[in-house]
């Protein structure tokens, strides 16, 4: 912390102490602020955010530390945040809601963290966001909301994560988008896949070297190619195949069928009895006359 009333009481100094005493925040030891809106925390070892800022700050670089989370109300307070870089640190999770006061951030580096999946919803309200770095994680899920209200994104950055597969309704958020890295994951190119490829086709002006840079994995044969050898053609079988999800529904569909089939026989078969039971018959009304 700036030693300020301490430094007050020498007179020359007096200039440099009100010119941090306006903000009324006290800049973390650790960090050099050079002004009230620019903090650096870079490469200190931090293992957690320093608090407090300046309330004020804009733009804070806080990369290369072994921070793991940030703080669930860090955008309560920083709400003024335009650009964040976090790159370079151990975040494994990001918490919902953490970004609900983010409507200022513009510029946000995740990159080189430990994150494994991104929930529906997760950059809501971030909805000034132009870049977004993803780069470098461990990310094996993305929900295909979690781009959600990304109206200005327009750099995307997914690239060198565990991703096998994405549904294309992801992108369907991003309106503006204009770049995105996607290579360096082990994508399987299965039926799935196919209509994230046809997408890539559309859309490589927006990939940096085109369908050259992204590879996939052909599941039965096992071998890896470049999405630039695959076609449409490569996924024609793929046409009449049926998903898991399709399977479960006619599985089931099966099920109920017959499971309505039994009970409707049942159902039958006991009006059949009980109209045999309970409605005198002619032959039972005669053997009655003849019985008397
Ligand atoms: C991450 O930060 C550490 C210092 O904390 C540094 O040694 C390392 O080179 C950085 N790695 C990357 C990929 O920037
Ligand atoms: C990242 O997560 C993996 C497992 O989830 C863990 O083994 C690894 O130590 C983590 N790395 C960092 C830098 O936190």
């Amino acid at each position: 912390m700036w030693p300020c009333p301490l430094l007050c009481c020498l007179s020359p100094l007096l200039f440099l102490c009100l010119l941090f005493l306006p903000s009324g925040h006290l800049c973390p030891s650790v960090c050099s602020c050079m002004d009230y809106h620019t903090i650096d925390c870079r490469d200190q070892g931090l293992p957690r955010v320093p608090s407090p800022f300046p309330l004020d700050v804009r733009k804070l670089l806080i990369a290369d530390n072994n921070i793991q989370e940030i703080p669930g109300d860090f955008f309560i307070f920083y709400s003024d945040l335009v650009y964040l870089d976090f790159r370079n640190n151990s975040i494994a999770t990001l918490q919902d809601g953490t970004f609900s006061s983010s409507s200022k951030l513009v510029y946000l580096d995740l990159s080189y963290n430990n994150l494994t999946q991104l929930d529906a919803g997760i950059f809501k309200s971030a909805e000034k966001l132009i870049k977004l770095s993803l780069g470098n994680n461990n990310l094996a899920e993305v929900d295909e909301a979690a781009f959600e209200s990304l109206k200005q994104l327009q750099v995307l950055e997914l690239n060198d994560n565990n991703l096998q597969t994405l549904n294309v309704a992801t992108f369907d958020a991003l309106p503006n988008l204009r770049t995105i890295r996607l290579e360096g994951n082990p994508w399987l190119c299965d039926c799935d896949f196919a209509s994230l490829f046809s997408w890539l086709e559309a859309n490589a002006p927006k990939l940096q070297k085109g369908l050259d840079e992204i590879q996939c994995t052909v599941p039965v044969e096992e071998i890896t190619i470049f999405l630039s050898e695959l076609s449409e053609a490569s996924f024609r079988d793929c046409k009449f195949s049926l998903s898991l999800t399709d399977l479960i529904i006619i599985i089931f569909s099966g099920v109920a069928v017959s499971i309505a089939a039994i009970v409707s026989s049942f159902v039958l078969a006991l009006i059949v009895n009980c109209f045999q039971r309970c409605a005198p018959s002619k032959d039972d009304d005669e053997d009655e006359d003849d019985d008397d």
